[in-house]
């Protein structure tokens, strides 16, 4: 029997695990080494060593409908891509509602979680943890849920570069950039085409005197909005579409994609385009870019080769000199210390993960990891299930599989992910949106049953099936079924369009639009005036009528024989 569960970090992911803990009737202990939520969402100036790290100016990339959590939509009038401080406040409203403060032990720090010598048969575990005044304790639980993020220890390959000692300029990391003020006037590389590198490189390249973005790679880019303006994540993220990308041909859709998006902006005459396909990889989310580079003010260049006293040498032999500094937004390693060095046995010594979630080497499936996986997606929804799944398994409801056929997954899993992904490490911790929610949904029993909901709501079901798949769904029925998520559902539009309603245009009256429309117009007109000139006895009309006719089309006649001869 599980009571007792520990959660390590309160971010948004810690936030979710709590709270899912509180509605399966666990007893969450959680601890959080700083002293306030929202982990990599609580912006920080300086912060310490292996904590997550944000620019001031960062933006979501995914949208309020699509990231919100299934059971508290985002205020109405919240932006659809906000900034980063609007969601944290987002974080603390959802923390309020549900009371989740009272579970948390701020600035505690866990050590160590070890397995309890009866591990085998209590699947308890020891947890170490230190508080601000250094005191060391030790707790016992029945369960642990990690939280900790992976966004946490920068991955700085400078050795990588020829003649990086020598370089006279600043090199840094992307996890210390906070806005462009020291390079304003300056010449700048940045290394790396991620978000990260796509965003810092468009604001460096607002105030220098000329950004050079550098990728080995390249990549497609995609702005927030889709066709009319509606956010992207909304109108890709479809069951339809995801039903249609199994039926359909990789390489048609991958074709048709690629030449609306280059319909936009050609990729190949901007320096974008990248060896892999669009659909195979998560698409570079950026807005400006294209239109940076269309300044002149951003020059994309080929991967980094070296360094010299003064500059930078490209692989395509170029050499830029005067650069002033080289940010790196080459990415993190995760990493977790606290873990027993055991389960980080994959390949290159990180987790392997069942599912992305059970380390499939456990005597007792009482410890999962939260959010260690990359997604074309939200990660907060996947998070929240990710803990709904795991608290089911904690409290014996579902089962896994044997170790066997979880290993046998996982191996399944990496081989088709490198198909896109050729670094097995990259390659593990992949997932597809939709299939993956789906299958946890299934798991715990939430997943929409489509067939039945055609029957029973279909005005629901047509929206389930073919609009976005807003995290609502999975709280129509089965347990934790939320009685407002139908409405959430039905008016998850009005909430995109309420923060544009900040000056209210008039939407055209629809009878008043039928009756202007020129057609009508036109027969109403001849109407009229046919009706006035019989009345007046003019002339009699269908006769009247006919001889107009005529004689306008004989005055049309010679006014374009007029028009001709001359
Ligand atoms: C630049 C950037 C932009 C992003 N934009 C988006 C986006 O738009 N949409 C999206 O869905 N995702 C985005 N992400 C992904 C993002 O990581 C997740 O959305 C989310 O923040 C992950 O939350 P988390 O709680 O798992 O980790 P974190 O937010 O990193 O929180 C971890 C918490 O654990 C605490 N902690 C760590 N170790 C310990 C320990 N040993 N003991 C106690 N406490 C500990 C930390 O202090 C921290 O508070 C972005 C990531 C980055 C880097
Ligand atoms: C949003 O940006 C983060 C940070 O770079 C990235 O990990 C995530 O995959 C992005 N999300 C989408 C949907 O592209």
């Amino acid at each position: 029997m599980v009571g007792r569960v520990a959660v390590v970090g309160a971010g948004s992911s810690g936030l979710a695990c709590i709270k899912i803990c509180v509605e399966e009737g666990l007893e969450p202990v959680c601890f959080e080494s700083s002293d306030d939520i929202g982990g990599l969402w609580n912006f920080n100036e300086s912060p310490e060593p292996g904590r997550s790290s944000i620019y001031h100016s960062l933006v979501v990339n995914t949208s309020k409908e699509m990231m919100c959590f299934s059971d508290f939509p985002m205020p109405a009038d919240y932006p659809n891509y906000m900034h980063n401080s609007q969601l944290l406040q987002y974080f603390r409203l959802y923390a309020d509602h549900f009371d989740l403060l009272r579970y948390i032990h701020f600035q505690t720090t866990v050590r160590s979680i070890t397995q309890r010598p009866d591990m085998c048969v209590s699947g308890q575990w020891e947890v170490v943890t230190i508080n601000r005044e250094g005191e060391k304790e030790k707790h016992i639980f029945d369960a642990v849920l990690v939280c900790s993020g992976h966004y946490t220890h920068p991955a700085l390959p400078l050795s990588d570069f020829k003649g990086h000692e020598i370089f006279s300029g600043r090199c840094f990391h992307s996890w210390k950039y906070k806005d462009a003020e020291a390079c304003r006037g300056k010449r700048v590389v940045v290394v790396g085409i991620g978000n990260s590198g796509g965003d810092i490189a468009v604001e460096i390249s607002r105030s220098a005197e000329k950004t050079f973005l550098s990728t080995r790679k390249g990549a497609w880019v995609m702005g927030r909005m889709s066709s009319n303006g509606l956010p992207l994540d909304m109108t890709a993220i479809t069951r339809i579409n995801n039903i249609l990308t199994q039926l359909l041909p990789k390489t048609l859709l991958n074709w048709a994609a690629e030449r609306a998006l280059n319909h936009k902006y050609d990729h190949r005459l901007y320096g974008l385009k990248p060896k892999h396909r669009l659909l195979d990889r998560r698409p570079l989310i950026n807005d400006d870019l294209p239109g940076r580079i269309l300044h002149g003010a951003l020059v994309m260049k080929p991967n980094l080769a070296g360094f010299t006293e003064s500059g930078v040498v490209f692989e395509d032999g170029t050499v830029e000199d005067n650069i002033d500094a080289v940010v790196f937004c080459t990415g993190y390693s995760g990493s977790f210390p606290f873990l027993p060095s055991a389960l980080s046995d994959g390949p290159n010594g990180e987790l392997t993960l069942y599912k992305r979630v059970f380390p499939p080497s456990l005597q007792q499936p009482t410890l999962a990891v939260m959010g260690l996986f990359q997604a074309k997606g939200p990660i907060m929804t996947i998070v929240e299930m990710q803990a709904r799944w795991a608290v089911k398994v904690f409290s014996g409801l579902n089962r896994l599989p044997s170790k066997e056929k979880m290993l046998e997954v996982i191996e399944f899993e990496r081989r088709r992910n490198m198909q896109s992904y050729p670094h097995p490490r990259q390659a593990a911790l992949q997932i597809d949106y939709i299939p993956y929610l789906d299958f946890m949904a299934g798991e715990i029993g939430v997943r929409p049953n489509l067939p039945s909901l055609l029957l029973s709501d279909p005005v629901l079901w047509a929206k389930v099936v073919f609009g976005p798949c807003t995290p609502y769904q999975y709280r129509l029925s089965g347990p934790g079924q939320w009685a407002g998520a139908r409405h959430a559902i039905l008016t998850q539009w009005e909430r995109v369009a309420q923060p544009f309603r900040t000056r209210v245009v008039p939407e055209p009256d629809s009878r008043l639009s039928t009756l202007c429309s020129p057609w009508l117009l036109t027969f109403g007109g001849t109407v009229i005036v046919a009706v006035l000139l019989s009345k007046y006895e003019i002339i009699p009309t269908l006769q009247g009528a006919a001889q107009i006719l005529e004689r306008s089309k004989i005055f049309l006649k010679n006014s374009w024989f007029t028009s001709l001869s001359t």
